[in-house]
């Protein structure tokens, strides 16, 4: 991960406002010094999900999602550290530092996707130079505007192609191996893994190409296609091809159309339909699912008539069940047998698949159709089975309109009434809100001086060192000092970002509970209670001490710096 300055990114979020941040992508509403809404994390009816501006950071009391402006942008849209601190710098115009963010980048995946990105050039170069690659693709009328938008390219026949061109030292043999671009054999030779295949390669969200995935030119090869393995800069999971050529080709998408291949995707968008995106040699996951509702409202499932076509869909269907929130639509298409969508569209045209398109299966027609294929609906065991089948995957679909009218269509089909909600999603919300009200912790003076810091971190800065309550024995004064010592060396920490410093540890949850409390009384008066509070750990401090000599005077008699020390504590403790 990469690393900028602390005081930057406190500079950062001191001077963003979160409510603006999270107020452009989700409606908020005032709900007294808090925002409320609901979560964009999961789906709810009520508004668990609060932004405080003065904490400067958001939390869900109903997933518990939370963090600070960055952490927002990384969720929501799905943007990486870097991406979410320099869209925030570009909000308050500030200047990332980037002298710093060169050296400490982790240099390690700048250099791999270098290395890929060199790899996908070499293979253009070489596609340029194949008769044999230019032909195939000739065979397989593919344009050379789409060749171009798509960067495809040839890796050649032989076993070094790849290696003599690129790996010309050993730190670049380890780069393009760990990318996925080598093979090694039993006695740990390493060789090209794409040999005479025709290069796909595979674009991130953000352009860059992060794997490939190679197509044999002579039929008899196999397999057909050959996938990049899982490396750190590819999760086949969570990557969808094409999807960044669509979305350079239409600013706002409105809809997605995924299908299975490559070569789907290129055809379809050659003949004009740019909204196609291809799992890559997998189902569609439940990733898969939230980045194509992410980019799209209306998502398209394009498969083959046959039997694995239609378990696809079904696989396909049950990862967007859980994501269906109102305003999103799943639609299904299935081509004739032997068909796929780059020979439909050749055949067709766009406007004929655009008619395809048209007469799509909506989800709940495939879901009821597909379960109810077996059961007799005219029988009373056959609607009762139904139902039974029925209900577990209704109670994934959201809170929402669309939830609402599949139960209606099973009571239609069944005369069952399937029950309104899964019990998950609304309980646990009810409860989460109301506990840390409903029994605050017994307030102790260490924990007193931690809530207020966190609501004000910069109080911390009214503080002396040495801070002689750190030598308390008391549960909590650890923490208070590391969070004393904290705002000492970063002034500008929000509340957010202190959360931020703690997570992953194991007081994060219970410095976030002390975090959401809501602090009685104005302000102005924090300052003086804190202090008051710190006042007394103080004393209590004097008093531990006191005792600690005391005790050793019994047992082992005092020395001339123990009396001194003793005068100088009863003293103050008179003070
Ligand atoms: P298909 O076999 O349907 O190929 O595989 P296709 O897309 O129609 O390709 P052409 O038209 O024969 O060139 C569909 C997708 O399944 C994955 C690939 O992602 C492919 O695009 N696949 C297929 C593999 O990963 N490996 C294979 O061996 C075959
Ligand atoms: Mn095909």
């Amino acid at each position: 991960m990469a690393r900028l300055p602390d005081s930057f990114i406190d500079d950062l979020l001191a001077r963003t406002d979160i409510v603006e941040v999270v107020g452009s992508r989700v409606p908020l509403k005032r709900q007294g010094k808090e925002y409320a809404a609901r979560c964009p994390f999961h789906d709810e009816r009520s508004a668990s999900f609060t932004v405080s501006p003065t904490k400067q950071f958001y939390h869900c009391f109903g997933c518990g999602a939370h963090g600070t402006a960055i952490s927002f942008l990384m969720n929501y849209d799905r943007l990486e550290f870097l991406d979410a601190v320099d869209e925030l710098a570009k909000r308050v115009g500030m200047e990332v530092p980037r002298d710093t963010r060169v050296r400490n980048e982790d240099s390690d995946s700048r250099d791999l996707y270098a290395a890929v990105d060199a790899a996908a050039k070499f293979f253009q170069k070489q596609y340029a130079a194949s008769d044999k690659a230019r032909d195939y693709v000739q065979r397989r009328s593919i344009d050379g505007a789409i060749v171009d938008a798509y960067m495809i390219g040839y890796a050649p026949d032989g076993y070094s192609g790849l290696k003599d061109a690129l790996g010309t030292d050993p730190r670049r043999m380890s780069l393009l191996e760990r990318a996925g671009l080598f093979s090694k054999n039993d006695k740990g030779h390493v060789y090209d893994k794409f040999r005479d295949r025709l290069m796909f390669p595979i674009h991130d969200r953000r352009g860059r190409v992060i794997a490939f995935g190679g197509r044999v030119l002579d039929a008899d090869d196999s397999p057909k296609y050959l996938n990049s393995p899982e490396t750190p800069l590819f999760h086949k999971g969570r990557e969808l091809y094409g999807l960044w050529q669509a979305k350079q080709a239409n600013p706002k998408l409105d809809r997605l159309v995924v299908v299975e291949g490559y070569m789907d995707v290129v055809a379809l968008a050659q003949y004009g339909v740019t909204q196609a995106v291809a799992t890559l040699g997998t189902a569609t996951t439940p990733d898969h699912a939230e980045l194509l509702f992410r980019s799209a409202p209306d998502v398209y499932f394009c498969f083959d008539g046959d039997r694995a076509g239609r378990s696809a869909a079904w696989k396909a269907l049950e990862s967007v069940l859980p994501r269906m929130k109102d305003g999103r639509q799943a639609l299904f298409l299935f081509l004739p047998e032997g068909e796929d969508p780059d020979t439909i569209v050749r055949k067709e045209g766009a406007d004929g698949f655009a008619a395809r398109l048209a007469q799509a299966m909506p989800l709940s027609e495939f879901f009821f159709g597909e379960l109810s294929k077996d059961v007799n609906l005219g029988s009373l065991d056959g609607k009762a089975r139904l139902a039974e089948r029925c209900k577990p995957l209704l109670a994934q679909i959201p809170d929402g309109a669309f939830g609402d009218l599949m139960r209606q269509r099973l009571t239609e089909l069944t005369g069952v009434g399937a029950r309104a909600s899964s019990p998950q999603t609304h309980v646990p919300v009810q409860r989460a809100r109301t506990a840390p009200m409903a029994h605050a912790p017994r307030q102790t003076l260490v924990r007193s001086a931690i809530v207020r810091l966190l609501h004000q971190p910069a109080l911390a800065s009214s503080l002396q060192p040495p801070y002689r309550f750190a030598m308390l024995r008391q549960p909590g004064v650890e923490l208070l000092a590391e969070i004393v010592a904290l705002v000492r060396e970063r002034p500008e920490i929000t509340t957010g970002a202190l959360l931020e410093h703690f997570g992953g540890r194991e007081e994060a949850a219970a410095l976030h509970k002390l975090a959401l409390q809501s602090l009685p009384g104005e302000e102005a008066a924090w300052r003086e209670e804190f202090l008051d509070t710190m006042a007394q750990l103080e004393k209590q401090m004097l008093q531990q001490r006191v005792e600690e000599l005391q005790a050793k005077q019994r047992e082992s008699g005092l020395d001339e710096s123990d009396k001194e020390e003793m005068r100088a504590l009863l003293q103050a403790r008179l003070a």
